[in-house]
């Protein structure tokens, strides 16, 4: 069983003033793999507390950190940067794979910076803030994130090909 967290960056969420959907479709995507959400935060988009959250949450035996929200171009998204700052080895094929799905959807999703990497053995992983791009973005990466929890944990199996 993959042990999940689910981080939504939104200032307005974070204050009550707009219901935070993309956060439980993320939950209801995990589900695909098994995955138990055994945490789940609303954070303001403020560099310093996401990096604070991410450091907690990658001491606390968590297999993987789903963050949405505060990937693009305006002042206030800082969640790659904050991400950035505390993953010590960086997996830019799963951003790339992310950006690449969704630009065949639209041409936006070269607007998303998301970055993806480890800390601690913790998976980290950034999303878009919609629940349309939750849904693309996180579809295009999860038939390997089991795969790529086994590896970050240490496992020396053979890679068998994905069907
Ligand atoms: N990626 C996909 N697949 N689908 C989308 O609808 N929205 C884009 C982009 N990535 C989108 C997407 C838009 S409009 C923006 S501004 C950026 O993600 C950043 O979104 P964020 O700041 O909410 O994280």
């Amino acid at each position: 069983m993959i042990r999940a967290a689910v981080l939504t960056l939104s200032d307005k969420g974070s204050k009550g003033r707009r219901k935070d959907t993309s956060g439980p479709a993320v939950e209801r995507l995990l589900r695909k793999i098994d995955a138990e959400v055994v945490s789940y935060d609303i954070l303001p988009d403020e560099k310093a507390l996401i990096r604070k959250k991410l450091i907690s949450l990658c001491s606390e035996r968590i297999d993987l950190v789903i963050t949405t929200g505060g990937t693009g171009v305006s002042p206030r998204d800082v969640t790659p940067d904050a991400t950035r700052e505390v993953i010590q080895v960086e997996i830019p094929g799963m951003a790339e794979a992310m950006r690449l799905k969704g630009l065949g959807k639209t041409p936006f999703a070269m607007l998303s910076r998301a970055v993806a990497g480890i800390r601690d053995g913790t998976l980290i992983i950034n999303l878009p803030g919609s629940p349309a791009a939750v849904k693309e973005n996180l579809s295009a990466i999860l038939p390997v994130l089991p795969h790529a929890i086994e590896k970050i944990k240490g496992s020396t199996a053979d890679c068998a090909p994905l069907s």
